[in-house]
């Protein structure tokens, strides 16, 4: 098993160049299942969940291949509508090939998808909207047996809460289906708009994501493209947190910090000094951290909750009082236990957490819970007087393109065994 050796105090200097979206290239990859031809996709990931999308892709009879940073997809023959349980255990994600597969074949057959265990993921909302584009679901088994009677048609679908993945999956299933579909009530994440916006490179027609209300046309088929994915939001804020806990002064580029104004602020009232400029943020940390105003994780354009754990690392040593309030998932304080370990004073009643800031935290062996969790861990760590060693790193391998690199070549002192 793999293990993150730190050892903290070391200030982080220089700069780190953001990398492709998790969260926009895993939609995006099942979407290339719907266009039966070639995809190219450049600044993708290279982290454990988009190799397996690309293992997702290959079963389905794509052809798949992955070079530096580009995806190369041709699903133009798909043999295949069915999921291995054992590829959809891999991650939540794989849930969007419902979508994709259903669009493009009328029929998937799968199990629900594993993935972080951040409390209930249930996907009721995704298979009502699916059952109003006429798709009959069969469960059993913990499996879900998908078909459409004669076409998907478009529907008028208002979800009961802006779901990413199931705003996700609507858009997948009614590219290609019968009439228009209306999503009221959709969830806003800059991730959606970038899927959109590649679905329509490829001759959709979709209207209106990014925000609340999305119209999808369906189209007879779509083509080829190339894309670009959009930085990713989450990651650039790790590195963001990293330095205001380590301290010292980074400069992250290739970022859009316009879809990071419910984050950044965060950071400014620490007491960090962040400059955002076109694709760039100048930040700079300032010893010591100030407690922040309550923050409550909510669906976009609020506070991210996969942004909790590393903001709430980044202030264990901060000065004074800050309370989370975790709005999105039951089960999203695993890795408070890691950080009262390191001596991070941290109460958690239900959905609160309340962090009495203290000026000093120790190495010590943990574990990363989940993927943002571990994040939270590393976080904490590179501000931590002597060695932590985090294992479990196959949770941060998910969603951080070589965490290790990226730290060590702006100073930390942190690798991998
Ligand atoms: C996506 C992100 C994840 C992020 C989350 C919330 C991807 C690949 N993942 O996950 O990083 O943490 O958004 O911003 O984009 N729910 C239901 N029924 C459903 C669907 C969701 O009850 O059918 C609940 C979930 O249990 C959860 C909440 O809604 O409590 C949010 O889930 P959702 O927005 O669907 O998140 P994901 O798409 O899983």
């Amino acid at each position: 098993m793999q293990k993150l050796i730190i050892n903290g105090g070391k200030k982080l200097c220089g700069e780190i160049r953001t990398q492709g979206s998790k969260n926009a290239a895993l939609p995006i990859m099942a979407a290339a299942v719907l266009c039966g031809e070639k995809v190219v996709l450049h600044n993708c990931p290279k982290i454990s969940d988009v190799y397996s999308a690309m293992r997702i892709l290959t079963y389905l009879g794509c052809k798949a291949s992955f070079d530096g940073n580009t995806a190369v997809i041709n699903s133009e023959n798909i043999s295949c509508s069915e999921i291995s349980e054992e590829l959809m255990r891999e991650m939540r994600s794989s849930i969007f090939f419902l979508g994709a597969v259903l669009g493009r074949t009328g029929r998937c057959r799968l199990s629900l998808p594993g993935g972080c265990d951040l409390g209930p993921r249930p996907v009721d909302i995704h298979l009502s909207a699916l059952r109003k584009m006429g798709v009959r679901i069969k469960e059993e088994y913990g499996g879900l047996d998908c078909s459409v009677e004669k076409k998907l048609t478009g529907a008028k679908i208002a979800l009961s809460f802006p779901s990413v993945g199931a705003t996700e999956n609507i858009i997948l299933a009614a590219v290609l289906a019968e009439g228009t579909t209306v999503i009221s009530n959709a969830a806003r994440e800059p991730e959606i708009a970038d899927l959109a916006d590649f679905l329509n490179r490829c001759g959709a027609k979709i209207h209106g994501a990014g925000g609340s209300r999305i119209t999808i046309n369906g189209v007879k088929q779509l083509h080829g493209c190339e894309y670009e994915i959009m930085p990713d939001r989450i990651a650039c804020a790790t590195y963001l947190a990293c330095t205001a806990s380590a301290g010292g002064e980074l400069i992250v580029t290739d970022c859009r910090p316009s879809d990071m104004e419910n984050i950044l602020p965060v950071f400014e009232q620490m007491g960090c000094i962040v400059h955002a400029l076109d694709s760039k943020i100048f930040f700079s940390a300032k010893y010591p951290l100030h407690a922040v105003a309550p923050i409550r994780t909510m669906v976009y354009p609020g506070f991210p909750t996969d942004a909790q754990a590393f903001v709430m690392a980044a202030l264990c040593r901060a000065k004074g009082t800050s309370v989370f309030v975790e709005n999105i998932f039951e089960n999203r304080y695993k890795h408070v236990g890691g950080l009262t370990r390191m001596g991070a004073d941290i109460l958690v009643e239900g959905k609160v957490a309340v962090i009495e800031g203290t000026p000093r935290l120790y190495g010590v062996k943990t574990e990363a819970p989940d993927l943002r969790g571990g994040a939270g861990l590393v976080t904490a760590a590179l501000a931590a007087e002597g060695t932590s060693e985090i294992s479990a790193v196959h949770h941060i391998d998910r969603g951080y393109e070589e965490i290790e690199k990226v730290l060590t070549s702006v100073g930390a002192d942190i690798k991998r065994i």
